[in-house]
């Protein structure tokens, strides 16, 4: 590639992830993967040393996620550079999990502990058991609605859903979702690669201000919750400190719901973007566990995982990368990997998946995915079977996108039915 088709693309590719153009970035991903399953691409982000790589394809993506002796998530354990929480961080500020350590953002031994104290709230067969009340609330929004001529899948649906659902587990209040709403926008918005909007830095820290009051209620007046059992933890001494407690809050709080409101809402328009799919659903809702798969491969809601830093020396599919460097697995692009599925850029709701990437890989994959899938289910399964007659009220080109979660998401879809 000449110089200058090289800088082009260079910046093609930083403003999908920076939301700096609303390019179709899944030509994007295409073009990235054409030019390797590991590409060299400008820093993002002004602070961090070192060479910056994108992994495309999904082998690679999953080699780099799974080896967690040459990759960690903390950058600032190597050498003291790249601490991506020391850029982000406002020292005054409450230890959310964009600002202080997580589950997410620690290797092991820590990560297994951090992940231990709640990895039973979200197992397979407990998610199960939540499916009843899942479904009450799709149902009761759906109710809300039902009168009116028109109403719009992202405010009336696809949000409430999951983030009801989360906040039933932890012991959220009701009053305070609306509020959860306005900081988790504009975090999602936010934040990208190399993204900070003027703003955020406020956000983040009313949230953590939230989630501080929210355990000096719980120490006060314990209820039978997540955030209560993990305050009566933090109490007991040695397993949890007060700034993980905070931090792991937030990040249920905020992984709770953002992602999968994403998914209900653009797998919703997937779906009416794809008519003949959509019919084959409606005519078998037991179609639908797979059609989520299909829809999370497709179109999931995390563009890449949280970056990763090689900690030694490593060659990957012929490139060298070095000590240090900042490695990002591109899940979407993974997720349409032509040497993994045939007819990648295709839904097929009846495809046969045997993986995808949606939720990461390694001792970092997604702990919610069971209950992302049960929510997933009971949202498309409801909608489909109470509103067979589902269509978009504005024109398919007026469908609003923003950037959220460093790539696209959708701002509102107005549909009646
Ligand atoms: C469709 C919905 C969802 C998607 C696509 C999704 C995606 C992901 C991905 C890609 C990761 C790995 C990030 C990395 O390795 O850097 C992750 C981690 C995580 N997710 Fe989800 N997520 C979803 C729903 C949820 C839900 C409902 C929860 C519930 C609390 C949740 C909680 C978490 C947590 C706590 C982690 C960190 C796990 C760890 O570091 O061990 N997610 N998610």
């Amino acid at each position: 590639m000449k110089k200058q088709e090289q800088n082009a693309t260079d910046q093609s590719i930083l403003n999908v992830f920076s939301g700096e153009s609303v390019e179709n970035p899944f030509a994007i991903f295409s073009k990235m993967r054409t030019m390797g399953a590991v590409i060299p691409i400008p820093s993002p982000i002004a602070a961090i040393k070192g060479q910056t790589w994108m992994v495309t394809r999904m082998e690679e993506a999953m080699l780099v996620l799974k080896d967690h002796a040459h990759f960690t998530v903390d950058g600032g354990s190597i050498d003291g550079n790249n601490n991506l929480m020391q850029s982000n961080a406002d020292p005054s500020a409450p230890p959310t999990f964009l600002n202080a350590k997580s589950m997410l953002s620690v290797d092991e031994p820590d990560h297994r502990r951090l992940r231990r104290l709640v990895s039973k709230a979200f197992t397979p067969k407990y998610m199960e058991s939540l499916r009843p009340l899942v479904q009450k609330i799709a149902d009761e929004l759906l109710d809300q609605v039902e009168d009116k001529e028109q109403f719009d899948i992202v405010k009336d649906y696809a949000y409430p859903l999951p983030i009801n659902v989360i906040s039933e587990m932890l012991g959220v209040p009701k009053a305070d979702q609306a509020q959860i709403r306005v900081w988790s926008e504009a975090i999602a918005h936010g934040l990208g690669l190399g993204r900070k909007e003027p703003g955020v830095a406020e956000q983040i820290r009313a949230f953590g201000e939230y989630i501080v009051q929210l355990v000096a209620e719980k120490r006060k007046h314990p209820a039978d919750d997540l955030i209560s059992q993990l305050v009566a933890i933090e109490e007991e001494g040695d397993k949890l400190d007060e700034s993980e407690l905070i931090s792991m809050i937030s990040l249920l709080i905020f992984a709770g719901h953002e992602t999968t409101s994403n998914l209900i809402a653009t797998g919703t328009l997937m779906l009416l973007d794809h008519p003949e799919q959509l019919e084959k659903l409606k005519k078998d809702l037991n179609l639908i566990p797979g059609a989520v798969e299909e829809l999370l491969r497709f179109n999931g809601p995390s563009t890449m995982a949280g970056p990763r830093f090689a900690t030694e020396d490593i060659e990957i599919a012929g490139q060298q990368i070095k000590r240090g460097d900042m490695v990002i697995p591109v899940l979407k692009s993974a997720n349409r990997d032509e040497l993994q599925f045939s007819d990648p850029e295709e839904l097929d709701l009846t495809r046969s998946i045997k993986r995808h990437m949606a939720f990461g890989q390694g001792i970092h994959m997604c702990l919610g995915a069971p209950l992302a899938r049960v929510e997933g289910d009971v949202a498309f399964s409801t909608l489909l079977r109470r509103m067979p007659n589902l269509h978009l009220s504005i024109p398919r080109e007026d469908v609003n996108w923003q950037f959220m979660l460093s790539s696209q998401g959708l701002k509102s879809l107005p549909v009646a039915f």
